[in-house]
């Protein structure tokens, strides 16, 4: 696996495979690797020639300063992560490299995307994701992009990113890695204490009645009923419960057939702040048989 810190030398060494039309797949990562990550990889390996993973903790994201100072950093580890899965090219950038002296985000319009959910409880926090991802996808310029579900207004937002940028990269969403309990991996886990780590599974096993429990109950009971739980819960803190449209992440207040949507969830266990999110489905339309 070659690395490289300066994007000179990781384009100057991409531009001729890029132009003997390798396809180039491409996971941005904040490093802290675990098997969620390396299942983007691989399946990143499955559909390229050649497979870039870049690791960079992208200060402007991050709207909490002790939340960016004690994020997980395991680079040595994750080097023999990302060899393990074959990863040919790793990007490993300072924040001067990518930054300058500048460390501040863009101002960007994601059509409303960016102001629910994530958006309105970590302000500037899509302003940040926008700069980094367009950046990264300036200087790789990959065919192909991979994404995890677990955080969906992200995946939404930076396809609404490329789209509104004529950026050329095809945007991969994949499926949410889990732990044997349910709970979605993130590398935010390994800060959780042992108690708060034995209660986090709680996330996703409401998650699952939410979504047992759609087809039959309104949204105002569902929102009710899972805000309940959470006071019950002396270990989970809920910030906010929403069911909202998977296009325009607008929250809903009543359901219709053959729609999607989705159940998202951000809880504080201790200081450690966790999201998950769940695909709903509604009654299909019975179309008449003629
Ligand atoms: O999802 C992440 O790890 C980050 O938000 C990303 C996409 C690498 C941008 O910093």
């Amino acid at each position: 696996m070659k690395i490289f810190e300066k994007k000179m030398a990781l384009q100057a060494y991409i531009t001729p495979l890029k132009e003997s039309k390798k396809s180039i797949g491409f996971v941005p990562t904040m490093g802290a690797l675990h098997e969620g990550h390396l299942s983007l990889i691989k399946k990143a390996k499955k559909e390229n020639q050649i497979v870039v993973v870049s690791i960079f903790v992208n200060p402007t994201q991050f709207d909490n300063k002790e939340d960016l100072e004690k994020y997980p950093q395991t680079f040595n580890n994750d080097v023999k992560l990302l060899q393990s899965v074959n990863c040919d090219i790793l990007f490993f950038p300072s924040v001067e490299e990518i930054y300058d002296q500048n460390i501040i985000s863009k101002k960007f319009d994601f059509d409303g995307l960016e102001h629910q959910m994530e958006g309105a409880f970590r302000k500037g926090h899509f302003d940040g994701v926008g700069t980094i991802v367009k950046t990264l996808f300036e200087i790789v310029k990959p065919t192909t992009a991979y994404f995890g579900k677990k955080d969906f207004q992200q995946l939404q937002i930076i396809k609404n990113l490329v789209k509104k940028y004529d950026i050329p990269v095809k945007i991969v969403g994949c499926k949410i890695y889990r732990e044997t309990d349910g709970l979605a991996m993130s590398s935010r886990n390994t800060r959780l204490t042992k108690k708060h780590r034995k209660a986090a599974p709680f996330i996703h096993k409401t998650l699952k009645k939410v979504k047992k429990k759609f087809k039959t109950k309104s949204i105002a009971e569902l929102t009710q009923w899972v805000q309940k739980k959470f006071e019950k819960n002396s270990l989970l803190e809920l910030e906010y419960f929403t069911i909202a449209d998977e296009t325009t992440l607008k929250p809903i207040k009543s359901k219709e057939s053959n729609k999607k949507y989705r159940a998202f969830i951000a809880v504080y266990a201790g200081d450690i702040r966790l999201i998950d999110n769940i695909a709903l489905k509604t009654k299909k339309k019975k179309t008449a048989k003629i």
